[in-house]
């Protein structure tokens, strides 16, 4: 059911999308997902918590008119812009034109955009300001990059519900979205963990940031914009202390892993000495090679975007890398690897382009490439010297912080 009643004067109003397998292009969803939104009904004024997307809106307008005049609606609060849940904003608005729209400052900012409506009733709130619906507070609490740099939370004091938006969300999808009538268990387990690993994992600090936000906070339960709403005694507190382990600090030492894939042996080879040079200035450091061709794309995305530093190596087919590369490339996570060093190498027989090409994508993805090497062919031994040279290189910049 899309549509229940929370608590008092607080409803869930959003869509259900059990059969969606993949979310926004590249994220598997295999147990669906929903698109939670949220109507709070003050004695005096009625507020809408996150929209939705646009494609289920017919059936969107139908759950909030079960609960409230949506000519009435005083405030649109928007946690998070993304169009997941703003897509049917526009649309909505027609529905209610002297709604007023708050948002973060970067918020307010996007949804102009995202809407094509320069003239959009949009006001900045900024983190700890709140509002009186009468019988009704919601406190507004800046969370940035949880998912994006305009996230915040709502916080509705008198009953304890936080409205987190993407925190705490799960792409999971059952006929009743309350955590008390989950009957999968451990599939919303999963969900809860794979959606952490997707959206949050690349910003632990800001997970660490968020939750720190909670500690005194009265939680009676938290509203999230996909998945199961969460209660006190239910899976709240464990989804709490999940989001604490997973982002929780680990110092792993210096990683510095060796990705190549290799035609005829001549990367490969080249590959091992790269090693060797790391290995020989940092002896302790972890430096394994890594044919991306045998191990899966997710255990290799992980292990570049946890390295310190890292080398890749790839041979020219059709004046190119190989597409797996520009796989796992694209699983590189921008924004905490930028400024991370790396070495580039390749075999090559003919032209070489391999090599520039996974440079100048690195140096979009503002990873600092320390060194490029080429092997014509079948590397002679002072090619594997140079290999050995290009290893001892990204060591010293990791070591000493760019001076090799
Ligand atoms: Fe559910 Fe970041 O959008």
């Amino acid at each position: 059911m899309s549509f229940f009643k929370i608590t008092e004067n607080i409803f869930s109003v959003g869509t259900l999308n059990p059969n969606l397998r993949v979310f926004d292009i590249v994220m598997e969803t295999k147990f669906g997902t929903s698109y939670n939104s949220y109507v709070v009904r003050g004695k005096d004024r009625t507020a809408l918590v996150d929209v939705n997307h646009e494609i289920f809106f017919d059936k969107y307008l139908a759950n909030i008119e079960k609960v409230c005049d949506i000519e009435k609606i005083n405030y649109i609060i928007i946690n998070h812009c993304e169009p997941d849940h703003t897509g049917a904003l526009a649309k909505l608005m027609r529905h209610c034109p002297q709604a007023e729209i708050l948002a973060s400052a970067a918020g307010t900012k996007y949804l102009r955009e995202i809407t094509n409506m320069p003239r959009l009733p949009v006001r900045a709130v900024s983190d700890g300001e709140s509002i009186a619906l009468g019988g009704k507070t919601l406190k507004f609490i800046s969370a940035p990059m949880l998912h994006w740099p305009d996230s915040m939370f709502t916080y509705c004091e008198e009953d304890g519900i936080l409205f987190s938006c993407d925190f705490f969300g799960a792409h999971y999808c059952e006929p009743y979205m309350l955590d008390t009538s989950v009957s999968y268990e451990k599939s919303y387990n999963e969900a809860l963990a794979g959606y952490y690993k997707a959206i949050f994992s690349p910003f632990p600090k800001y997970v660490r940031n968020g939750l720190d936000k909670l500690d005194g906070m009265y939680l009676n339960m938290i509203c999230p914009s996909h998945g199961p709403v969460l209660s006190r005694g239910g899976k709240l507190e464990y989804a709490v202390e999940r989001y604490r382990l997973w982002s929780a600090e680990v110092d792993t030492g210096i990683e510095i892993p060796v990705f190549y894939c290799s035609a005829y042996g001549n990367t490969e080879k080249t590959a091992f000495a790269v090693r060797e040079g790391i290995k020989s200035v940092l002896p302790d450091c972890s430096s394994e090679c890594y044919n991306i061709n045998e191990h899966s794309m997710q255990f290799l995305t992980e292990k570049i975007n946890r390295s310190t530093a890292f080398a890749i190596g790839s041979p020219t087919i059709n004046r190119d890398t190989v597409p797996v590369m520009w796989s796992l490339l694209a699983g590189i996570d921008a924004i905490n690897s930028a400024g991370k060093g790396a070495v580039v190498f390749g075999s090559y027989g003919w032209s070489g382009e391999a090599v520039t090409n996974l440079v100048n994508r690195l140096k979009c993805l503002k990873i600092n490439v320390i060194e490029e090497l080429r092997v014509l062919f079948v590397p002679t031994e002072d090619d594997l010297e140079a290999a050995r040279q290009t290893g001892m290189k990204i060591a010293h910049c990791t070591l000493y912080g760019g001076i090799s």
